[in-house]
C-alpha cells in the first residue's frame, strides 16, 4: 500500500469511527437491519428460509446426505466476529471450512453489507 493510500485509509476509518461515536444507534448495532433484511431475502433465504428457520435439505451432497441449512434465528448469540467470518469466508470458529453449499460471500457482498445482514439476524429471535 502506498503511503498516501494508507493515510487516506486511516482517515476514512477515523471518519467512520467518529460517525459511529456521534450516533448512539450506530454505535450499538453496526449494521442497518432494514438493508440487511433485503440482502438476506435476496441472498440467504433460498437456503436459510425467509424466517431464518433453515432446514432446506441438500440431499446427496458430497459432505453428508443429511446436510441441512442451519437455522439462523439463534445466531444473535454468536459474536459479530464469528458471524462475519461465517458469512464472508464460510469458516467456523475453529477456522474450518463450513460445509458446502454455504458460499463464502467475500467479493459478492461488502463487509458493510454483511454487517447489515448481521443486524437483521439479530432481529430474528424466536
Ligand atoms: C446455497 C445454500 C446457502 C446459501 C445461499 C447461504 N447459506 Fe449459510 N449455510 C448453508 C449451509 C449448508 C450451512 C451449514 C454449513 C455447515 O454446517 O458446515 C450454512 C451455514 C451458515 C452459517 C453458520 C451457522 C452456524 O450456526 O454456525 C451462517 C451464519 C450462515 N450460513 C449465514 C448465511 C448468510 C448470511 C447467507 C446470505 C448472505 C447465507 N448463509 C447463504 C447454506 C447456505
Amino acid at each position: 500500500m502506498f503511503k498516501s493510500q494508507k493515510i487516506r485509509f486511516t482517515l476514512s476509518v477515523a471518519a467512520l469511527f467518529a460517525a459511529a461515536l456521534a450516533s448512539p444507534a450506530m454505535a450499538q448495532t453496526k449494521g442497518d437491519a432494514a438493508m440487511g433484511a433485503k440482502l438476506y431475502a435476496a441472498n440467504c433465504a433460498s437456503c436459510h428460509l425467509a424466517s431464518g428457520a433453515g432446514g432446506v435439505k441438500f440431499g446427496s451432497g458430497s459432505v453428508s446426505a443429511d446436510l441441512r441449512a442451519p437455522g439462523l434465528e439463534k445466531t444473535y448469540r454468536h459474536s459479530n466476529k464469528l458471524l462475519l467470518r461465517a458469512i464472508l469466508t464460510a469458516h467456523d470458529e475453529d477456522n474450518e471450512r463450513l460445509d458446502q453449499p454455504m458460499p463464502a460471500w467475500k467479493g459478492r457482498i461488502t463487509t458493510a453489507q454483511a454487517q447489515d445482514i448481521i443486524a437483521y439476524l439479530h432481529t430474528l429471535h424466536s
